[in-house]
């Protein structure tokens, strides 16, 4: 079992990376001296896997754990939904020294963790998180929140949790599209922080995408540890937390006007990669090569990597990142790479380029088809 420290102060907590954690989440609980009443917050996916699993894990060691399943998928990341939890939480008679475990993907680990910062002004929680994604990433942090009609992650809070509990057995159940999707923010780990990383991923892919246990318990640990890194230093996003925001301020606008559907947020994110590594050829001289690398690593995994957009459609990819709730004074700013390994945030770049960074092939390589996804 790997173990990550996040440092932060007297809300420090581990980060714990393993095969079949789940049945040691009661005894992991009883070491935290939390109070006897709980809540597993899952969706109807996971829950149906990892439900019984986790909640015997609980009654084994002496806690009374109550269930409660809310609808997969990102839709039911909604103020309603948390109104029902709220309910249910009443009903079961949580109180002050009660806590939530928020069992499954990034979906319910935003809205379990922002169920419990707000239910009697905030109870303690934990992620199981059972996603690539999560792991990696969403159950690290503390960002927890819910959408609006107006936009994503509108409503929420930093709230950090107890403790996060990465059993790699349930990646096992990942459809491979989510899994692929996953391997996207790995990806981003390797750009932004560690060139060996990246390398590693290069070397390693073919076993990661085997899903090779010994394989990814190391990669996923040292994403959490990247992660738990920049946190610690910036944990609510006034500098450097910035720079996990790389490739995502185009790939939130992808996701955004083609609607939250066709594209996983990995998809989106993967193509957003791409295009701001082109741009950091332009605006700050990354080397060619590792534009071709970062490129040719996300194709053999299968993603896309450019977008077709009509000329309306580029407009409204526009309009949309200067939406994105990161920007400030109408200014869309860039987290854009120097080389792999190391990047700087708070980039400003032309409008023509960023057009230009989407469907062009980077610095004169030719196009191959296939690699391109449109837009309809
Ligand atoms: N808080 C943060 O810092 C942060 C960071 C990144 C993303 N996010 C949020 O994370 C969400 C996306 O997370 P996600 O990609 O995990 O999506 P998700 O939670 O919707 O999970 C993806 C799908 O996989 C299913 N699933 C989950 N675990 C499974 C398993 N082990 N076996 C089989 N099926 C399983 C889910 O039911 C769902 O259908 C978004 O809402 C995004 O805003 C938050
Ligand atoms: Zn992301």
């Amino acid at each position: 079992m790997h173990t990550v420290a996040v440092q932060l102060g007297r809300r420090r907590y581990a980060i714990k990376i393993g095969a079949g954690l789940l049945r040691r989440l009661g005894g992991e609980c009883v070491r935290l001296k939390l109070g006897s009443r709980c809540a597993i917050i899952t969706d109807t996916n996971v829950g149906r896997r990892y439900a019984k699993e986790t909640f015997n894990s609980l009654a084994r060691a002496g806690f009374s754990p109550s269930l409660i399943v809310v609808p997969a998928g990102e839709t039911a990341k909604n103020l309603k939904t948390v109104q029902m939890c709220y309910d249910l939480l009443a009903a079961h008679r949580l109180e002050r020294k009660s806590f939530i475990v928020a069992l499954g993907g990034g979906v319910t680990g935003d809205l379990a963790g922002f169920v419990a910062a707000t239910y009697l002004r905030g109870i303690a929680f934990l992620q199981v998180p059972t996603t690539l994604l999560a792991q990696v990433d969403s159950s690290v942090g503390g960002k927890v929140g819910v959408n609006l009609k107006a936009g994503k992650n509108l409503v929420g809070a930093f709230y950090q949790p107890r403790l996060v509990l990465c059993d790699l057995d349930t990646l096992k159940t990942l459809p491979e599209r989510e899994y692929r999707a996953g391997l996207a923010e790995v990806i981003k780990y390797g750009i932004i922080y560690d060139a060996k990383l990246f390398a590693q991923l290069e070397c390693d892919l073919p076993k990661l995408l085997r899903r090779q246990p010994g394989t990814l318990a190391g990669v996923v640990a040292r994403c959490c540890e990247i992660k738990a890194d920049v946190v610690s230093q910036d944990e609510t996003e006034s500098g450097l937390r910035a720079i996990l925001n790389f490739g995502h301020t185009i790939g939130h606008a992808i996701e955004n006007i083609s609607g939250y559907g066709k594209y996983l947020h990995g998809e989106a994110i993967a193509i957003g990669q791409v295009a701001a590594a082109r741009l950091s050829a332009r605006v700050l001289g990354i080397p060619g090569r590792d534009v071709e690398r970062i490129a040719g690593l996300f194709k053999r995994i299968g993603l896309p990597v450019t977008i077709n957009l009509k000329t309306l459609q580029r407009k409204r990819l526009l309009a949309a990142m200067k939406l994105d709730k990161k920007v400030s004074g109408g200014e869309v700013k860039f987290v854009l790479a120097k080389r792999i390994g190391k990047v700087e945030f708070g980039c400003k770049v032309p409008a023509e380029l960023i057009e230009q960074s989407l469907n062009s092939q980077p610095l004169g390589a030719a196009k191959r088809s296939g690699d391109g996804s449109t837009l309809n």
